[in-house]
């Protein structure tokens, strides 16, 4: 008698689901104690929450989350050491306040380099050992790989990447690796990894990297995707691709967006959205699953990018492109924590 998701995927994989600490409380709460086995920090183990000032380290956010996932014996994922967005600025600062990016001098430049991975390693060390018993998947590094490429390895143009070149995926990998315990992996994270050219932009840095000797030992597919793109096909292809470097899987934000892009024209509410559109969203769960379970000595979790349709950031996304209005719903609990078509595809 199954009566929970985690429970339904138990021999396959471990299921989680993206919190804010208020979540941790009530029904989100009880939801997430009866269908999932796995959390992660929607947002507040970024850098920018976690160390808003250089030496100014504020765990009191994270720590709620580390602990809610040990009374309940959850598997804790970490969301993320490294991003280009939600980073706070005085990294990217020298010592006299200057944009480092605006340095011309050679010298400067390279003692620039060596200051930001120097803060770097700080706040990967300082983090890492903090929760090294505490967490089993780092994402160490998030989002590298640009989408609309400015060089022809397809690397994210960040501040990080104009500094350091691809040295800060590197101490990241390394800083975290000597400091994690001996059983937690470590994943370099990204969207649309099953897209073209993106995916295999990703596929070369990681194989150069492994090459390297950086110890990168999973990819994270965050799977923000819609009912009808990317294909399954391509899903596939791309677990595979990454699994034949060796490599484990991870779902890590999994959404299916009710638009495609741009979400236009969006319904107004929930009670908006038309039967058939959760009919045909709940067959897309059903595909997908399916090939998860299929591919499941590849991944080793499937994380949702959040709970229930009444929190999830594919409003305000949706918002942005209406004036202001719109609703998506991408989960298969609606906003009331009721279960949607999707739930009984994905536990059938
Ligand atoms: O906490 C502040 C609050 O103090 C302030 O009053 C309010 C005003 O805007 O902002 C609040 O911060 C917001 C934060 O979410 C918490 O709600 C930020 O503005 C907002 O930008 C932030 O959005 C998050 C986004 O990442 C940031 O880029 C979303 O919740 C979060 O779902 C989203 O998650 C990302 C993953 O980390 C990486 N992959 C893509 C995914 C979706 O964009």
């Amino acid at each position: 008698n199954v009566v929970s998701i985690n429970e339904r995927y138990e021999d396959s994989f471990t299921i989680g689901a993206a919190v804010e600490p208020y979540q941790l409380e009530g029904k989100t709460a009880k939801i997430l104690k009866r269908h999932y086995n796995s959390i992660v920090a929607e947002n507040v183990m970024k850098p920018i929450n976690i160390q808003p000032e250089e030496g100014k380290f504020n765990f009191e956010e994270a720590d709620k989350i580390v602990k809610f996932a040990k009374e309940n014996d959850m598997d804790l994922r970490f969301h993320t050491l490294v991003w280009h967005s939600q980073v706070p600025q005085w990294f990217f600062l020298d010592k006299e306040g200057n944009q480092m990016v605006d340095e011309t001098d050679p010298k400067k430049r390279e003692k620039n380099t060596r200051l930001l991975l120097k803060r770097l390693e700080t706040h990967v060390k300082t983090i890492v050992k903090r929760y090294k018993d505490d967490v089993d998947s780092w994402d160490v590094v998030n989002e590298v790989i640009d989408d609309s490429p400015q060089n022809e390895k397809g690397l994210r143009e960040s501040t990080w990447y104009q500094i350091t070149g691809t040295d800060y995926i590197k101490v990241a990998f390394e800083t975290a690796r000597k400091y994690a315990g001996k059983d937690a992996k470590l994943y370099i994270n990204d969207y649309n990894t099953e897209v073209e050219p993106k995916r295999t932009y990703l596929y070369n840095l990681v194989k150069d990297l492994l090459e390297q000797g950086v110890p990168i030992d999973g990819v994270g597919h965050q799977s923000h995707i819609q009912i009808g793109w990317p294909s399954i096909q391509e899903i596939e292809d791309s677990i595979n691709l990454f699994a034949s470097l060796g490599l484990d899987n991870q779902i890590t934000e999994l959404d299916v967006s009710l638009y495609g892009w741009p979400p236009r024209p969006a319904y107004e509410t929930y009670e908006a959205i038309p039967e058939e559109k959760l009919q045909a969203q709940a067959e897309r769960y059903d595909a997908l699953f399916a090939l998860y379970e299929k591919l499941d000595n590849k991944i080793s979790n499937v994380t949702f990018w959040g709970i229930a349709d009444n929190h999830t950031w594919l409003d305000g996304r949706a918002q942005q492109y209406n004036n202001g209005v719109g609703k998506d719903a991408p989960f298969v609990f609606d906003p009331d924590y009721n279960v949607k078509p999707a739930y009984w595809s994905i536990m059938d």
